[in-house]
């Protein structure tokens, strides 16, 4: 079936949407139920309802967008992404994943498709960790990865929980309804950037994913003694700061020399107290975020990171608290959909890589409730979570077609 994926309408959208942020352009930073999250995402309801979709919004504020297929009992089959941003971030982090999707939808329709299974793209609620520091909040809750009474105890850094924003943002329903049964789709396939330079350096436009890096992420909460920076002299120093120092260095050297290639530690939060010139610091907060596609390696030195805590605080005197946050196993990806993929790929004489993805993505917890894989586009220079991440239109339109024939095979119809 030929498709015509409308490039220039889809860029269009994506440099609007980017303008609804918390942050000038070409930053963008839009948080979960922030003002500007809240806009975007009546912005996409509207943009939706265009197309002919029908919408559903779920307690957590997960937006499903529907069309319904020709056998309505079937199981649906499902795409999507987020559309949220973590601070100074891009603009394709997420959006290629919903933007695309609704494309690869109104494509199809201007094509004169009609699905068997319905079609529903999904865009997610606070993939990103901005808010609560837990990635996934959406999909955690669809798939049971997120317990209500965990999810009831959430607290972003202003001390809202999630109750209270919900409330905000005038969610209603109780979060059970979020629940998705298992098999709830018969496949979900979500586009993303890749993330990492792999495509590009290669000169491949698309990858199928295979494996998604399991993440884990910790709190490390540390009590030292503070005190006048001129009148404590070093020896009877318990700096929290420098504690934490001590530990960021101990993460970065854990991964480095875990013996697999695919180990990344980033201390990526380090917050001081009193954050005063010249003042000891008394307290400081880390949040550590730590990965491997390997779930035996990542454990081991993490555990390494752990016994550096431990001898590092001793040592200073400074007290520590370590919370864990998350702490996930890689998820592989079904081998009968990566085929799909590669077979729409062919008929489109499109070069393909199979690969792994290294940034965690909703498809990590929907793998948990129906089979899943992820399409990859190059982004330049493997850049994200910057304001200078870019794909090009040519590289979005190859991804968006790719993905249409992929869910028009996948829900037969014709
Ligand atoms: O951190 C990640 O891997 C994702 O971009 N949230
Ligand atoms: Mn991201
Ligand atoms: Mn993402």
């Amino acid at each position: 079936m030929k498709l015509n994926i409308d490039s220039h309408g889809l860029q269009a959208a994506i440099d609007e949407l980017a303008l609804i942020s918390e942050a000038p352009a070409p930053a963008v930073t839009r948080v979960l139920f922030s003002p500007e999250d809240l806009r975007a995402r009546a912005w996409l309801k509207a943009r939706a309802g265009e197309i002919g979709l029908a919408v559903r919004e779920d307690p957590v504020g997960n937006i499903f967008f529907h069309w319904t297929g020709s056998d309505a009992a079937a199981t649906p089959v499902a795409t999507g992404s987020h559309t949220d941003a973590i601070p100074n971030a891009g603009k394709y982090d997420g959006v290629v994943g919903v933007l695309g999707g609704l494309e690869a939808l109104a494509a199809l329709k201007r094509a004169g498709f009609q699905p068997r299974r319905s079609l529903e793209v999904i865009m997610f609620t606070a993939e990103e960790p901005t808010r609560f520091g837990l990635g996934c909040l959406g999909s955690r809750l669809m798939c049971g990865a997120l317990s209500l009474e965990k999810a009831a105890a959430l607290r972003d850094p202003q001390g809202q929980s999630l109750e209270e924003l919900r409330d905000d943002a005038a969610l209603r329903g109780d979060l059970t309804h979020v629940r998705l049964a298992q098999g709830a789709y018969s496949a979900f396939v979500e586009l993303h950037i890749e993330q990492g330079p792999l495509l590009e350096r290669e000169g491949l436009p698309i990858g199928v994913v295979e494996k998604i890096a399991g993440p884990s992420s910790y709190r490390v909460r540390l009590t030292g003694e503070g005190g006048h920076a001129g009148a404590v002299l070093m020896p009877e120093r318990h700096d929290a700061g420098l504690a934490g120092a001590e530990i960021a260095l101990a993460v970065e050297h854990a991964a480095r020399t875990s013996g697999s290639p695919d180990t990344v530690g980033t201390t990526g939060v380090f917050r001081q107290e009193p954050n005063a010139v010249n003042s000891v610091p008394c307290a400081a907060t880390l949040e550590i975020d730590f990965r491997d596609t390997d779930h035996t390696a990542r454990t081991a030195a993490w555990s390494r990171v752990e016994t550096d805590i431990e001898e590092i605080c001793r040592r200073r005197g400074v007290q520590y608290k370590l919370e864990p946050i998350n702490s996930e196993a890689p998820a592989l990806c079904a081998p009968e959909l990566v085929q799909t993929v590669l077979s729409v790929c062919k008929d489109l004489d499109l070069p393909v890589k199979q690969m792994i993805s290294r940034a965690y993505h909703d498809s990590l917890f929907m793998a948990q409730i129906c089979p899943t894989t992820m399409i990859f586009i190059p982004c330049r220079g493997g850049v994200s979570h910057r304001p200078d991440e870019f794909s090009t239109p040519e590289q979005i339109a190859a991804g968006v077609e790719v993905l249409a024939q992929t869910l028009a095979k996948l829900a037969g119809g014709a």
